[in-house]
Parts: structure tokens; C-alpha cells; sequence
């Protein structure tokens, strides 16, 4: 694949490959380890987590993505698509675009989307640079992940880019009560969050000023949050001084 600037990306099983997964640095490398591990059997996971909690998987996602607005025909975009379980429960009359820095969360999600019968198309790199031009797409949303991004002011400023003018943009991860009495628990990814510099916190002061109707919710007995802002719309061309 060659990009509009003569870059060559190359396409692995159907997927352009914009980063490898073994080039990330910092925390997008070590959680990317965690990623290529789990992503096998993730959609496990959620399954177990959702029925400890005593809701259905269904009821968990639109928790969230109750935020988005979707009208039929709509190009959505989900940053972090990981195994593609949210795109389960969107509308079926849009184009949908998955990026995950995961090859092996990835390949699940072909094949999740294989068995839903739907259609997706999928990139491997990194959400701090996403391989898209500006205002590209309708809707764009982030679910889990960016808590532990290198560098989420810039995952945040590229959503902000390719969301066309007007958009409601949603954020929604875990919070540090989730972080603390789950992850930290669990042996397989005990090591990835025990002794961490920071506690998780929701963004907020990461969303740019100019961003409208800034909003956060603590949702699932204060374990996760959803933040959603609206990107403004086109300034009106200013007009000849008279
Ligand atoms: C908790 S999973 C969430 C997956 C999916 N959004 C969901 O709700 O089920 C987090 C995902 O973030 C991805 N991820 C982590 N760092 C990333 C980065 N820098 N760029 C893109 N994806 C990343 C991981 O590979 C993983 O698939």
C-alpha cells in the first residue's frame, strides 16, 4: 500500500501494517506484550466479567456507547478496536474502521466479525498517530486502552483530527477502583499494573479547550467512565469588511 506521500505500508492477511507492534516504545510496547497474549481468549474475559457483574455483555456495551450518534450510512471509527465487541452492537447500515495495535487482538476481531457476518476494515498502529486524513469520519470512539497510552493528549488530538466538524467524540475506560481490585489482582496481568508511577484518571483536562459540551460519567458503581465532547462545527467563512 502506498500512501498519497509515496510511503510503502505493507498488508499482512488483509490488515495495512502502519506500526509494528515490536517498534512500539514505553508503556504502548509493554501493554502491547499484554495484548499479544490475552488476545485469544479476551473475549473471555469480558464474558466472566460481565456475569461476576451480573449483566449481560449487551447491557455492558451499551453502558457506553449510548453516548454515540450514529445515523445510517454514517463511517465510524473506533480507535483500540481490540477483538471488535463493540462493533457487535452498532447499527449494521455503516462503514466501520478498527484500529488496534495488536496483531494477535486484531486477528481475533477478523475473525469475531467473520462469524457476525459483518464487515470491517482494519489497520495495525498506533492510536497516537492515526494513518487517516483530517475530518475523515462521522463518528470516532475509544474504548479501554488509553489509560496506559505513551502519550494520551496526542491519541486524544488525533481523534479530535479525523472526526468530521460537529462530532460527538466518546472516551470511555476503566477507572483506578476497576484498575486496583481487578487487574492488580489477577496473576496474568498482576505484573502489568502493580507499582505503576500514576493513578488512572479520566482525561478531562486533556480535552482542548475549544472542544464543546464536555462531559463525564461515572458509570458501573464508579469502575468506569465515559467522556464525550463535541468537536465544533466549521467556522463560518468570515465575511469582506465592508
Ligand atoms: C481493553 S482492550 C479494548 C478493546 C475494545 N475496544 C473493547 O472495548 O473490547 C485495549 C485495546 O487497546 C489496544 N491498544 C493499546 N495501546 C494501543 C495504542 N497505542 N494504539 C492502538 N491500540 C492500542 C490493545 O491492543 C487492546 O486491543
Amino acid at each position: 500500500m502506498v500512501s498519497p506521500s509515496g510511503e510503502q505500508f505493507p498488508i499482512r492477511h488483509e490488515i495495512p501494517v502502519f506500526l509494528e507492534p515490536e517498534k512500539a516504545t514505553g508503556s504502548n510496547r509493554k501493554y502491547n506484550r499484554l495484548y499479544e497474549t490475552i488476545g485469544g481468549f479476551y473475549d473471555d474475559t469480558q464474558r466472566v466479567a460481565c456475569a461476576l457483574r451480573g449483566i449481560s455483555q449487551y447491557q455492558n456495551s451499551l453502558s457506553y456507547l449510548r453516548f454515540l450518534e450514529i445515523n445510517p450510512g454514517d463511517s465510524v471509527l473506533e480507535t483500540s478496536v481490540g477483538t471488535g465487541l463493540n462493533f457487535k452492537r452498532l447499527p449494521r447500515d455503516v462503514r466501520l474502521f478498527g484500529l488496534d495495535l495488536s496483531t494477535e487482538m486484531l486477528t481475533n476481531c477478523q475473525a469475531n466479525l467473520r462469524r457476525w457476518e459483518m464487515d470491517a476494515d482494519l489497520f495495525l498502529g498506533n492510536a497516537e498517530e492515526l494513518p487517516f486524513a483530517d475530518d475523515s469520519f462521522d463518528v470516532v470512539f475509544h474504548v479501554g486502552g488509553i489509560n496506559f497510552f505513551n502519550d494520551r493528549a496526542k491519541a486524544i488530538r488525533e481523534m479530535i483530527r479525523v472526526a468530521k466538524p460537529g462530532s460527538r467524540i466518546l472516551i470511555a475506560d476503566e477507572t483506578e477502583k476497576h484498575v486496583k481490585s481487578t487487574y492488580e489482582r489477577f496473576p496474568i496481568t498482576r505484573g502489568y499494573f502493580k507499582n505503576r508511577q500514576q493513578a488512572v484518571a479520566a482525561p478531562v483536562d486533556l480535552v482542548p479547550a475549544e472542544m464543546q459540551e464536555t462531559h463525564l460519567e461515572i458509570l458501573w458503581d464508579g469502575r468506569f467512565y465515559a467522556l464525550t465532547f463535541r468537536k465544533p462545527s466549521s467556522a463560518m467563512p468570515k465575511l469582506p469588511a465592508r
